[in-house]
């Protein structure tokens, strides 16, 4: 409403017309964070790319780095904690370099993975990890280059999304959640690990931790300190584990609920998509 009415005060009394206004209101520029930063939300796509873009090859070195290998019990415990159905048919978004993929694989003999993310070159590290891990089958993995706020997957088509650690890199969250909806059957499962909010006795560590030492830590290993600086941003920056979960409500899905690791360094969130 303030910004309706701040829209107005740029447009002459005498012209303020409907289509004068909407044309106003068009050209003020709708703007997303990027981090701490605030960037034009079209801008901020092609950001996160160039982030993951340029940290693909040294991605899951810095992960052992900075989580001290604590994200690799994270989502051993993400996906131990998934009932997968005989023959499912999985889709994990923002998969990256297949970390989840491969733990999926491994869990169901049966299941059929595709993995989706909005950045090739993280996709191609995933595929030559591939061939390279021996109790990998990859007849049973599909790579699709895509944005999660618009899937070129059909409607109805999987029984579970899976999601770590990469929506708090989309624009639009509840965009995301909405075609995670679209393509689930009717009963198939949503579950997403990501970064959320942390208790607040850790809390002072835990900042400490994340803006002193993670960008240098990025500097020395991967001799890129920005894209380090925008991760830990960007957790700061994503709904906490209450307003996600209502966001996920809010998209349609049913028995939603979450779990908090660590303190709440990460949650895991859960919904089911309605039969009916
Ligand atoms: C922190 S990595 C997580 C990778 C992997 N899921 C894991 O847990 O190791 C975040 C991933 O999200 C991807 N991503 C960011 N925005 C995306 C979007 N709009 N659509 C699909 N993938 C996206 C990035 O390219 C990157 O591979």
């Amino acid at each position: 409403m303030k910004r309706a009415v701040n829209i107005l005060k740029n447009v002459p009394k005498s012209s303020r017309n409907l289509r004068q206004f909407s044309s106003a209101a068009e050209s003020q520029k709708k703007t997303t964070h990027f981090g701490f930063t605030d960037v034009d939300e079209t801008e901020k796509e092609k950001k996160v790319h160039d982030v993951f873009a340029n940290v693909a090859k040294k991605y899951d070195l810095m992960n052992d780095a900075m989580s001290m290998g604590v994200h690799r019990l994270w989502k051993d415990y993400y996906v131990g904690g998934l009932q997968i159905p005989y023959n499912a048919k999985i889709l994990d978004m923002a998969g990256g370099t297949g970390d989840i993929a491969f733990r999926l694989l491994r869990h169901s003999p049966t299941a059929k993975v595709t993995v989706s993310d909005i950045n090739q070159p993280m996709l191609d590290v995933g595929k030559e990890r591939a061939q390279s891990e021996r109790d990998i089958q990859t007849s049973r993995l599909e790579w699709v280059c895509a944005n999660a706020e618009q899937m070129p997957f059909e409607s109805n088509t999987y029984d579970l999304f899976t999601m770590s650690f990469g929506i708090r890199n989309c624009t639009h969250p509840e965009k995301v959640v909405r075609e995670a909806f679209r393509v689930l059957k009717p009963g198939g499962q949503l579950t997403i690990l990501e970064f959320s909010e942390v208790n607040s006795t850790l809390k002072p560590i835990y900042d400490a931790y994340s803006f002193n030492v993670i960008p240098v830590l990025g500097e020395i290993l991967a001799s890129d300190r920005s894209s380090y600086q925008y991760l830990v941003e960007s957790i700061r920056k994503f709904p906490n584990q209450d307003a996600f979960a209502q966001i996920i409500r809010e998209e349609g899905f049913e028995h939603v609920r979450y779990e908090n690791l660590t303190l709440g360094v990460c949650s895991i969130h859960k919904g089911t998509k309605p039969r009916k």
